[in-house]
């Protein structure tokens, strides 16, 4: 009944476990860092939906606010008192959102953040690194027209010298959009071009922080790496689970936005704006990226533990502390350590980054690591036989 399965691609069968099996395929219920499939069983995530919770599944502060939110009416014809507060908060916690715009979703809120650099600067052509979404503004994907990829220009993540083509035709640019860490931090030297190239053609960046906002910290990966963003694109862990973005940056720039038109009918109800004050709140009230940075040390430090000793099946491991994943040797690897770890009781993903949450505390870790560690081992056995 839905063609491909499910409207969200990472989270088909295929992608986690690889085809077959008796792996979950669909869920009812979740709390915590444990998630319930449609038989029954119980299982630790180390996905925490694609990074979209970083609290923990059903936060009692964010689903308490959310419960009022809802018996607040959810929309109406005004725009909510909760727009301009959570715009505050969100200003408080990261200093550069000045001004922000929310969204429902994160490739519809780095759309809206290339529209308003496109206004501001009076240029077309964007360079982008990194994923931001499923929208034509982002995607070769078959269907976008020639003439909208042709407004693109994709360099690989960390490739100064790509950046440099990119950008050193002459070519009038409105914006370099750029996913500040992919499969590892960004290099200083990457940084550091991106910011020069930024000085040099007016360029403007959009930092589009989806997964790291918030959970790196309040000022995210830009105070982390020092990228010189003029707008800042978050989601996923601002609504721990509840569909909300937002686009923020210096309110002179953000007034962009009224001189074009960015509007959808649903961007102000209450519940996911309910959510995402919550959710700030309990980043202010405790050092939860403090957390996720401590338990994913530990993590990926076991992950490094197991990638050296199994290194005929594991290649490296990708990522950061905060989210990583394993580099198996081949695909029939990866699916069967996708499928072995949900048969001992892990949703571990394959390929694609696992993350921390607030939910995942030291013993989970090595419960899990217990496991990952577990399933390699027997993987690299098979291999060697
Ligand atoms: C860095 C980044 N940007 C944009 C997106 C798109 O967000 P959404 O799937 O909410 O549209 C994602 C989603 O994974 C992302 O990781």
């Amino acid at each position: 009944m839905i063609p491909g399965f499910t409207s969200t691609g990472s989270k088909h069968p295929a992608a986690l476990f690889g085809a077959g099996g008796d792996a979950p395929e669909r869920m009812v219920r979740a709390e915590g860092c444990a998630v319930w499939d449609m038989k029954g069983r119980r299982y630790i995530d180390t996905t925490m939906a694609l990074g979209a919770v970083s609290l923990g599944y059903g936060h009692p502060v964010v689903s308490a606010a959310v419960r009022k939110a809802v018996d607040d009416g959810t929309v109406g014809p005004l725009p909510p008192v909760l727009e301009a507060e959570v715009a505050d908060r969100l200003g408080a916690t990261n200093p550069i959102m000045e001004s922000v715009r929310f969204f429902k979703t994160g490739a519809e809120a780095v759309a809206a953040a290339v529209r308003i650099a496109r206004v501001e600067a009076g240029r077309d052509r964007i360079v982008t690194s990194g994923y931001q979404g499923w929208l034509d503004t982002f995607s070769d994907a078959v269907g976008v027209p020639a003439a909208v990829r042709g407004g693109r220009q994709s360099v690989p993540f960390n490739d100064v010298a790509a950046l440099e083509t990119a950008m050193g035709h002459g070519e009038p640019t409105a914006a370099i959009v750029v996913e500040p860490v992919v499969d590892g931090p960004p290099h200083e030297a990457w940084i550091a071009a991106l910011n020069d190239a930024r000085a040099r053609t007016g360029a403007l960046i959009v930092l589009d922080e989806i997964k790291t906002g918030l959970r790196l910290g309040p000022a995210g990966a830009r105070r982390r790496y020092g990228f010189d963003a003029d707008l800042v694109v978050m989601g996923k862990a601002l609504g721990n689970g509840f569909p909300i973005a937002a686009v923020g940056g210096a309110e002179a720039l953000m007034r962009a936005v009224t001189r074009t038109w960015i509007s959808s009918t649903l961007a102000t109800e209450f519940v996911s704006l309910a959510a995402a004050d919550a959710v700030l709140r309990v980043y202010d009230r405790e050092d939860v990226s403090g957390h996720i940075a401590a338990v994913g040390q530990r993590f990926s430090d076991g992950l490094v533990e197991i990638a050296a000793a199994h290194s005929s099946v594991i290649r490296s491991v990708k990522g950061i502390a905060e989210f990583c994943y394993l580099e198996c040797a081949t695909e029939s690897v990866s699916t069967r350590l996708g499928a072995g770890c949900a048969a001992r009781g892990v949703i571990f993903k394959r390929n694609a980054y696992n993350f921390m949450s607030l939910a995942h505390s030291e013993e989970t870790v090595d419960d899990v690591l217990q496991v990952v560690g577990g399933v390699v081992a027997a993987l690299a056995k098979e291999e060697a036989e």
